[in-house]
């Protein structure tokens, strides 16, 4: 792992412990002591400097949760010294940034995943498979929200707009697929003017159906999804940042009443270590995760012309 990060020390390595297809060899940090205190509690090497754990030999993959404007550099320099990677959303800044990432790794046959962690939770497949079923009638309209409140005491905010704003869009592309057009987007600054900090996006699928999202950064928590169809509608709250062991609850509302279908705790980052780690152990489909790095970069462009358009 590149950079002992917040996101890393929290979910994603103690669920690579978890994951026994996993071998946790070593964290770099910038700060010894950093690499220090995370390799005593993952139970794994310690390495000062990203560039030193990408020249060692007995690693084959890395899990890069660097804050986003790093992503790039970083990600390349893991491409040259020969690793896949795993790389915390969004990718990249921009379309462009992607491209050439992906077009590194596809030439030096190396996968690169876009860590996606809540799409490897079974509660939006049961979600599709109900949709599949009928349930609430044909699908007439799709909204998805992610929002997080700023830093307590006036810290600022935690992270940036399109860390935020991926979510709603990805999760569109999960129900709707890729073909989405933009037919608005706003983005609002901070007083200052300097700072994104909420947005929406509208985006009609070839289907006709139309997704509006929200995200934001100065907001009460929210994550969640309604698909709203002919017969009623079917909610998911916590969609994105899902605990392990939070039994996702399926709100279905019709005619007939309101129903809560509750499901089994899963875990998404132990499910994405280990759909990553199949992948590169038993030679698995690389193109399929770099179209889809490709796909979702080029419409959060789409997204942030239209947003810069003013909608
Ligand atoms: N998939 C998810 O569910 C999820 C959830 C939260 C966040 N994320 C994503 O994960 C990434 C990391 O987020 P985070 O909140 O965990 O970040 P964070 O705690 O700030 O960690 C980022 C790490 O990057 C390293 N770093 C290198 N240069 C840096 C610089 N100039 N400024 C700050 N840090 C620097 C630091 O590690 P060293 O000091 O050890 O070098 C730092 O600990 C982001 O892309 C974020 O969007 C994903």
């Amino acid at each position: 792992m590149l950079g002992c990060a917040s996101i890393a020390e929290r979910r994603m390595l103690p669920s690579m412990l978890a994951q026994p297809r996993v071998e946790l060899v070593a964290v770099a940090s910038r700060h010894a002591e950093k690499a220090e205190r995370f390799a005593r509690l993952f139970g794994c090497e310690a390495v000062t400097g990203y560039e030193r754990l990408l020249a060692r030999e007995d690693i084959d993959a890395v899990y890069v949760p660097l804050p986003p404007s790093l992503h790039a550099e970083w990600v390349r320099r893991a491409l040259l010294a020969g690793k896949h990677v795993l790389c915390e959303k969004p990718f990249a800044a921009t379309l462009a940034e992607a491209e050439s990432a992906v077009a590194l790794a596809r030439d030096r046959g190396l996968l690169v995943m876009e860590s996606f962690m809540f799409l490897h939770h079974r509660q939006h497949a049961e979600v599709r498979r109900l949709l599949d079923e009928g349930l609430i009638g044909e699908p007439r309209g799709f909204s998805a929200d992610f929002g997080i409140p700023l830093l307590d005491g006036g810290g600022g905010h935690a992270s940036t707009l399109p860390e935020v704003a991926v979510y709603p869009i990805r999760v569109a592309e999960f129900f709707l697929g890729w073909e989405l057009e933009v037919l608005g987007a706003y983005e609002r600054c901070d007083a200052a003017g300097e700072f994104a900090v909420a947005g929406d996006a509208m985006l009609r699928a070839p289907s006709g159906v139309i997704a509006h999202l929200r995200y934001g950064l100065e907001h009460g928590y929210r994550a969640e999804y309604t698909w709203w169809g002919s017969a009623g509608t079917l909610t998911v709250r916590r969609a994105f940042s899902t605990p392990d062991d939070h039994a996702p609850v399926l709100r279905v509302e019709c005619r007939s009443g309101v129903e809560d279908l509750v499901l089994k705790p899963d875990s998404q980052f132990v499910n994405i270590a280990g759909f990553f780690a199949e992948a590169v152990l038993d030679g698995g489909e690389f193109r399929t995760h770099a179209d889809a790095i490709l796909r979702h970069a080029e419409l959060l462009d789409r997204v942030r012309v239209a947003a810069q358009l003013g909608g």
